[in-house]
């Protein structure tokens, strides 16, 4: 291999490990949350099925909150221009005008957003996360009539995230993309699952790894995870290697005991969808994104371009979406709203079910089931 290759590699890893290092001395230095009379809630439709299941959720919460917005305690703001074709234009991960619109928001409720495979184009969601610090991934799934309540505390910004884009390239002899992960930020989404679950009544928290192979980042997180368990004496504690735990969520005695599970970013993303799955599809599931400052509402599911390329976007669920609207009413203090919408969404599928067909409900058509049971 050619030594200039291997130069630039080296200086450019040095590169990387400087920002990493500025990243975690930064993160020890907490930003104080915004103070703030009126909560601006952003909505932001995304690519593909995205501003068709968006302006569903987008109706409902309109209806929901027409009190809070009249007395001006609450704004809806509708953010344009989060697509695929403007994020390529501009060659950014999220267009700069879309990033300031974002700021002044306080949450957000965002469809899905298409990201190209390979190349350099940084996913829209990593970098959403990333720029408003939203460190923990909050993926609740539930099958009641299986004792199934599991609430995932993944994180959100750190793993193989951190540098996915930044990896480096010998061309024609081999590759290397990097993982971080750093103590404050592993500190901070393991006192998230443990407050989580000592605010709700949980007596136990799984610890999702592979720290007998990935010894470092996931040898760390777990340490951590256990440091930060020792001051929870009431929260039972054990710890699984992903691949086991992936197993574990299929077998019905052994599934049913876990409550709050906490683990590395990758992993929390496939075993999300593993567990919505479960639930009855990714589809169904919702899912939060939250810092100190903002957090974001979303779909675990993606844009589904192949359903927009068979002309079948009408029908797209809004469910996961909508399930995404709950967390957000109940993240901003508006619990008896938040079950008012769970129990119509629940009502509205049991009454016209959407099935991805036209043998089903349409998206529109579910939304305005939906409006007329709130
Ligand atoms: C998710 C998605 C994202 C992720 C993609 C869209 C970047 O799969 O939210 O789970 O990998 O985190
Ligand atoms: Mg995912």
């Amino acid at each position: 291999m050619n030594q200039a290759y291997i130069d630039q590699a080296v200086n450019h890893y040095k590169e990387l490990l400087l920002s990493q290092v500025a990243r975690a001395e930064r993160m020890n230095q907490v930003e104080a949350p915004k103070e703030k009379g009126k909560t601006v809630i952003g909505v932001i439709g995304g690519d593909g099925i995205g501003p068709i299941i968006t302006l569903q959720a987008q109706r409902a919460l309109e209806v929901l909150l027409k009190n809070e917005i009249a007395a001006g305690t609450i704004e809806i703001r509708t953010i344009e221009g989060l697509t695929i074709e403007n994020r390529l234009a501009v060659n950014k991960p999220i267009p700069d005008d879309v990033l300031s619109a974002v700021k002044e928001c306080d949450v957000l409720l965002k469809g899905p957003t298409t990201t190209p495979s390979g190349g350099t184009m940084e996913s829209a969601n990593v970098a959403m996360r990333r720029e408003l610090d939203l460190y923990a991934n909050i993926r609740p799934v539930q099958v009641p009539e299986e004792g199934i309540d599991w609430t995932f505390f993944r994180e959100n910004t750190e793993g193989e995230y951190t540098l996915g884009s930044k990896g480096i390239e010998l061309p024609g002899l081999l590759t290397m993309d990097f993982k971080v992960t750093t103590v404050a930020g592993t500190r901070r989404i393991a006192k998230a699952a443990f407050e989580f679950a000592k605010k709700n009544g949980k007596t136990h928290v799984s610890i999702v790894t592979k720290s007998n192979i990935m010894k470092k980042t996931d040898g760390m997180f777990s340490a951590i995870c256990h440091e930060v368990a020792a001051e929870y004496p009431d929260i039972q504690v054990d710890e699984y290697f992903i691949d086991i735990m992936s197993a574990n969520l299929l077998k019905p005695a052994l599934r049913k005991t876990f409550q709050v599970i906490v683990l590395p970013n990758l992993y929390g993303d496939i075993i999300t969808d593993e567990a919505a799955q479960i639930q009855g599809g990714v589809g169904t599931a919702g899912s939060a994104n939250a810092g100190d400052r903002y957090a974001m509402f979303e779909a675990i599911h993606g844009s589904a371009p192949r359903m927009i390329a068979r002309g079948m976007g009408d029908y797209a669920n809004p469910e996961s979406i909508l399930r995404a609207a709950v967390m957000l009413l109940r993240h901003i203090g508006l619990p008896a709203h938040a079950q008012r919408l769970d129990d119509a969404i629940t009502q509205a599928a049991a009454q016209h079910p959407i099935t991805g067909t036209k043998e089903g409900n349409t998206c529109a058509g579910f939304g305005d089931d939906l409006i007329s049971l709130l």
